[in-house]
C-alpha cells in the first residue's frame, strides 16, 4: 500500500488551521499539526480528534524556532506543508507593526530555510484578499494589480507572496490561497473560532451579542455607494476554505514543474452586504439582535468578493455552504461555548 502523504500544518490549531486539519484527516492524509497555542487552545485539537475518531501529532512548537523547526523536519518526512502559523488582527498591526513583520514574514523565513535543508517542495500558503487593497474593478482576478497596503498585517502577506513567488527558483513549490471573509464553524460545534477580547470581526461580533455578551452591535457605515450603503464582503464557510487546501495539495503534487508559485482567489463570488448579513442571521437563527448604525471604520475596503472562476478550475473545488448554513453554524458553535442552548 502507497504510504500515506504526509503534511505539516503550522498553527493548526488556529482558526482555519484547524478546520483545514479536520478536512485532511478525512481525506486520508498523516497530518502533523504545531501551534505555538498563544492565540488558541488545545481545546480546539481535543475537538479535531472527536470530530475526525483520528489520532494525528501535535506539537506545541513556534515557526520562528529554527531549531525546533529543524527537529520536527528530521523526526518526520513530509510530503507537504500548510503554513498558517501568523497573526491576523488587523488593528493590532496597525499599533505594532515590527511584531507583525517579525512573526509573519519571519516564520516564513524559517520555514523556507528547514523546507529547503530536508527538501520539502511543496507549500500552501495562507494569503488574504487584502492584497489587493480597495480593487478597481470587482468582483477581483487574481491578475488585479496589488495596491498600497492598508496595514502592516496586509503589507505582510504581500510581502510574503513576493517572497514565495521569487523562493520558486529555489525549488520552493506554492499554491498561495487568497482568503476572502472565512465565518462559521464546523458543523459539529466541536470546533469554530475563537477571538481574543473584544471581537473585530464581524460575525463573531453578532454572535457574541446575540449570546448577550455584547450589548450592542455596530454596524460601520451606511453610506457607501452600495446597494443598502453599508460594505460588501465575499463571506466563505470555513469548512470550504478548509477543504480547498486539500485541493492545493493534489493540484501541486500532480504539476511536473519544479518552479511553481499560482495565486487563487478563496471565494465564493457572491458579494454580501453587513447588513444582508444581520438580516440572515436574525432570519436563520430566529434571534432578535440589537444593532445600531455608526460611523465608517477607518481603513475599510468598501466593496470587494472574489472572481472565483480560476480557483473553481484549477483546483476544481466550489463553495457548498450559503451564507445561512454558514452563520447558523457560527451561531451553533457561540451556544455551545458559551453553554446556551
Ligand atoms: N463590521 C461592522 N461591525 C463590526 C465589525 C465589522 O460593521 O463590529 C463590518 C466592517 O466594517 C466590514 C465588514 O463588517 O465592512 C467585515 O469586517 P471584518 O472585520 O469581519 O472583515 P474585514 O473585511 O475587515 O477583514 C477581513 C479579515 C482580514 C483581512 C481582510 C481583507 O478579517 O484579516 O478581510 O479585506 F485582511
Amino acid at each position: 500500500m502507497k504510504k500515506k502523504n504526509h503534511v505539516l500544518v503550522t498553527g493548526g490549531a488556529g482558526y482555519i488551521g484547524s478546520h483545514t486539519v479536520v478536512e485532511l484527516l478525512n481525506a486520508g492524509y498523516e497530518v502533523t499539526a504545531i501551534d505555538t497555542l498563544e492565540r488558541s487552545e488545545i481545546a480546539i485539537i481535543e475537538g479535531v480528534k472527536s470530530i475526525t475518531g483520528k489520532a494525528f501529532n501535535f506539537q506545541k512548537a513556534d515557526c520562528l524556532d529554527l531549531a525546533a523547526m529543524q527537529k520536527i523536519f528530521s523526526d518526520n518526512q513530509f510530503d507537504a506543508v500548510i503554513h498558517f502559523a501568523a497573526y491576523k488582527s488587523v488593528n493590532e498591526s496597525v499599533e505594532r507593526p515590527l511584531l507583525y513583520y517579525k512573526n509573519n514574514v519571519g516564520s516564513l523565513m524559517v520555514l523556507l530555510e528547514v523546507m529547503k535543508q530536508f527538501q520539502v517542495h511543496d507549500l500552501i500558503f495562507s494569503s488574504s484578499c487584502t492584497v489587493y487593497g480597495q480593487p478597481d474593478q470587482i468582483p477581483v482576478d487574481e491578475s488585479a494589480p496589488f495596491k498600497k497596503a492598508e496595514s502592516p498585517y496586509g503589507a505582510s502577506k504581500q510581502i510574503c507572496e513576493r517572497i514565495l513567488e521569487d523562493a520558486a527558483t529555489e525549488g520552493i513549490r506554492t499554491v498561495s490561497l487568497r482568503y476572502f471573509n472565512p465565518i462559521g464553524a464546523h458543523p459539529s460545534a466541536q470546533i469554530g473560532e475563537l477571538p481574543i477580547g473584544v471581537p473585530n470581526n464581524l460575525v463573531p461580533y453578532v454572535t457574541q451579542t446575540a449570546a448577550g455578551i455584547r450589548s450592542q452591535l455596530t454596524v460601520f457605515g451606511n453610506d457607501y455607494t452600495t446597494p443598502d450603503g453599508s460594505c460588501l464582503r465575499d463571506f466563505i464557510h470555513v469548512c470550504d476554505v478548509a477543504s480547498a487546501h486539500v485541493n492545493a495539495i493534489k493540484f501541486l503534487q500532480d504539476q511536473k514543474s519544479e518552479k511553481i508559485f499560482e495565486a487563487f482567489n478563496l471565494g465564493t463570488g457572491v458579494g454580501v452586504s453587513v447588513l444582508e448579513l444581520v438580516k440572515m442571521f436574525i432570519q436563520v437563527t430566529g434571534v432578535n439582535l440589537n444593532y445600531k448604525i455608526g460611523p465608517r471604520r477607518p481603513g475599510d475596503v468598501e466593496k470587494v468578493y472574489a472572481d472565483p472562476k480560476r480557483v473553481m478550475e484549477g483546483l476544481k473545488w466550489k463553495a457548498k455552504y450559503d451564507l445561512g448554513q454558514s452563520l447558523l453554524h457560527a451561531w451553533e458553535w457561540e451556544k455551545k461555548i458559551r453553554g446556551l442552548s
